[in-house]
């Protein structure tokens, strides 16, 4: 459970709010490449944290993300030409280039000279994984790109799309880390069975671990001799989420969750093999198969099967065949986020158990961060990103370690090791995360109360 006061600031990223100004720190995705395609293509509006944005590329290939408004009489500039290495507005002709320079003021006489005062709204941006990538915070705070294991593969190694979920940012990445859903919303009827029935499988959450990057979120499985099997994944600040999933044959999966406005978010969707191109059968798989990628809307980045049409849940299927009715992994997901007491969800009514403690983990470091820059400490966590190869997945298995409720110091350092990382201090004495181990032990009173 949270304070009104602190859901505020984590679901609010509007400019000006602590958790706004955070995301305007790192580089994130905007839009897809494959949305502006060739040169003096058609231009696309857009929304991110709250801002009404349009993306072009110019005649010489440049992308350009500026204010969607014209500076002159705020026409809507997704409407203008875009030609000549500059977006033309319809209205009375004024031109702006990738900078935002306004280059060309037609409709009176000393425009030439007028111009060169006018600018609108432009950010830097940088083409990576077929998605454009802007930095939208202070020029003087401006990192370099992250250094994501997709950022520099060829183009055949990767491949992603975009879906437009109408929920705010925060739980649809709270879903990713959930760490019990799995066993119930995704499981068809076997696994269910299995893990109902032994109760004792249901993996155990373990405290997670700070890292420069974000938290490394680690999950035991108990198997049954007294030991447990650790797997690990980690979520990398602000909003890039390895899935739950892996999907083997050397191809990783990525989440990553971008604020609309507080009531919609971008969800961009990766999976991408470092050592080889995605074969044929694979791109199928992810385009056509419906499983790992539902299926779009056409014409939209929406999903066909979405909350206005109960995401096509078949109650045959719910009967006969796996948990939720529904057939892809993301519309499971989809209708659990999209209205968790509304589009945003109102955290002063749950009531967290065990297996949420990476949730509260998770909330603590972003509250943390988000407060104290706006009290005026820059995170230098957007920089750190960029200094050595990140790993969201451990490449290789641990060894079973003996069951327990909290990690030792000799199996942190091990995970941390593997995911190329290290531990900060700073965040773990801020919050003592394996004091969290207490909520394994937790009455009804004090989940109630909490
Ligand atoms: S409103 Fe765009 S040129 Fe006048
Ligand atoms: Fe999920």
């Amino acid at each position: 459970m949270l304070s009104k006061e602190d859901n505020d600031i984590l679901t609010q990223t509007d400019r000006g709010t602590p958790m706004g100004e955070l995301f305007r720190r790192y580089w994130i995705p905007v839009l897809l490449s494959e949305e502006i395609p060739l040169p003096d293509c058609p231009p696309v509006r857009f929304r991110v944290l709250g801002e009404d944005l349009l993306a072009f590329r110019d005649t010489e290939g440049r992308v350009g993300v500026v204010d969607t408004y014209c500076p002159h009489r705020g026409a809507p500039l997704q409407f203008g030409r875009n030609e000549e290495c500059g977006i033309r507005c319809l209205y009375h002709g004024w031109k702006f280039d990738v900078t935002g320079a306004c280059v060309e003021m037609p409709n009176i006489e000393n425009g030439d000279v007028i111009k060169n005062h006018m600018r609108i709204v432009s950010y830097p941006v940088v083409e990576a994984a077929g998605m454009v990538w802007a930095y939208m915070g202070p020029p003087n705070r401006q990192p370099p790109l992250p250094a994501f294991p997709y950022m520099d593969l060829p183009s055949e190694n990767v491949y992603v799309t975009k879906y437009e979920l109408h929920c705010n940012w925060f739980q649809a990445q709270e879903g990713d880390y959930d760490s019990t859903h799995g066993q119930f919303v995704h499981s068809a009827f076997d696994a269910v069975d299995t893990v109902r029935a032994k109760g004792k499988n249901i993996p155990r959450t373990l405290p997670s671990i700070d890292t420069p990057l974000g938290q490394v979120i680690v999950f035991g499985r108990p198997l049954g001799d007294g030991t447990m099997q650790l797997s690990a994944q980690q979520v990398v600040l602000p909003s890039m989420c390895p899935p739950g999933t892996g999907t083997g044959n050397g191809v990783e999966a990525a989440n990553i969750r971008i604020p609309i406005d507080d009531e919609h978010e971008w969800h961009f969707r990766l999976r991408y093999a470092v050592q080889r191109p995605l074969t044929p059968r694979e791109l199928l798989e992810f385009k056509m198969n419906g499983y790992a990628y539902a299926e779009h809307e056409p014409g939209t980045w929406r999903m066909k099967a979405n909350k206005d049409n109960n995401y096509l849940q078949d109650r045959i299927l719910q009967r006969q065949f796996n948990f939720s009715g529904m057939s892809a992994f993301q519309l499971q997901d989809a209708a659990m986020i999209e209205d968790q007491w509304g589009p945003v969800c109102d955290r002063t009514k749950e009531h967290l158990v065990a297996p949420d403690i990476c949730i509260v983990l998770q909330r603590n470091r972003l509250l943390t961060m988000a407060k104290n820059l706006a009290a005026g400490r820059d995170p230098e966590e957007p920089f750190l990103l960029a200094e050595r190869p990140i790993v969201q997945h451990l490449s290789e298995p641990l060894e079973p370690v003996a069951e327990s409720k909290t990690l030792d110091e000799a199996t942190m350092e091990t995970i941390v090791r593997g995911m190329n990382t290290a531990r900060v201090p700073d965040y773990a004495q801020a919050f003592d995360s394996n004091s969290l181990s207490e909520y394994a032990h937790r009455t009804w009173d004090e989940i109630a109360g909490s």
